[in-house]
């Protein structure tokens, strides 16, 4: 596992954007896995700039979303699709037809998430996934409890996180409560994976991914069983951890 600390969001976003350019640029038809929510924004940020002043091309990329809110179609505002079309997806030169959110209105959620676990297959797998952590320590929708070996599914999120998302909901009761997600077992398939994470919020769940025990009680803890794992966070995500070879 490497952790990469670095000074600000802005570092952040420059550091996990070379890192997937670099992926983007070694493979033709390259798999990308990402995630919503306000921690990957600089990322985005910083890959459009990339494919305006530095041409990197989106044209070959196959992207698959970490999960979506069960019960809000793709054009309301605060679905996650709607959020990669407005983040990332609306200002580069990538087929929308190879961008995959999961369907949170499928009649049928079971058979959508085994198809979506199909899809991904199909296309080779993810050859990185982007994450974030929640301050329960949660990567994608796993909220803590979550087998570690879970598939995508659909699960119930916590009053926390709940919570959490409130704040880009008018009221609380707007927020959905439940979501459809890629499982654990499904995000430790990704060839490499690159988590982010910003704030002192999330001191606490990055110290126990990282250097805690691996339980279903912190589902990030599970990444420790990855091989090809990098963490780039800030420095007040970074105040909990203990080990001195991450500071070295
Ligand atoms: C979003 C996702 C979530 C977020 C996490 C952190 O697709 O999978 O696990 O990464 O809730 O959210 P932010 O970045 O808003 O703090």
């Amino acid at each position: 596992m490497q952790v990469i600390i670095v000074k600000d969001k802005a570092q952040m976003g420059k550091t996990a954007a070379e890192i997937v350019a670099e992926g983007m640029q070694a493979k033709e038809h390259f798999v990308l896995g990402l995630a919503t929510g306000t921690t990957p924004i600089p990322l985005y940020r910083e890959l459009i700039r990339m494919h305006r002043k530095e041409g990197l091309d989106f044209s070959t990329t196959i992207t698959f979303n970490l999960d979506e809110y069960v019960g809000i179609e793709g054009t309301h505002e605060q679905s996650y699709r709607f959020f990669m079309n407005r983040e990332l997806f609306d200002h580069v030169n990538i087929n929308k037809k190879a961008t995959h959110v999961p369907d949170g209105m499928a009649d049928d959620a079971e058979m959508f998430c085994a198809e979506y676990e199909s899809m991904i297959a199909d296309c080779g797998g993810v050859d990185c996934q982007v994450l974030g952590i929640g301050s329960n320590g949660h990567i994608g929708f796993n909220e803590p409890g979550t087998s570690l070996g879970s598939r995508t599914h659909k699960t119930a999120l916590t009053e926390s996180t709940v919570k959490d998302n409130s704040r880009l909901f008018e009221k609380v009761e707007d927020v959905p409560t439940e979501a459809l997600t890629m499982g654990i077992g499904t995000i430790l398939d990704a060839e490499s994976i690159l988590l982010l994470a910003s704030g002192a919020n999330k001191a606490k769940a990055v110290a126990d991914a990282i250097e805690g025990p691996v339980t279903a009680t912190c589902p990030a803890s599970a990444l420790q069983f990855h091989p090809n794992v990098t963490f780039v966070i800030t420095e007040d995500a970074a105040t909990v951890l203990k080990l001195e070879w991450v500071r070295a």
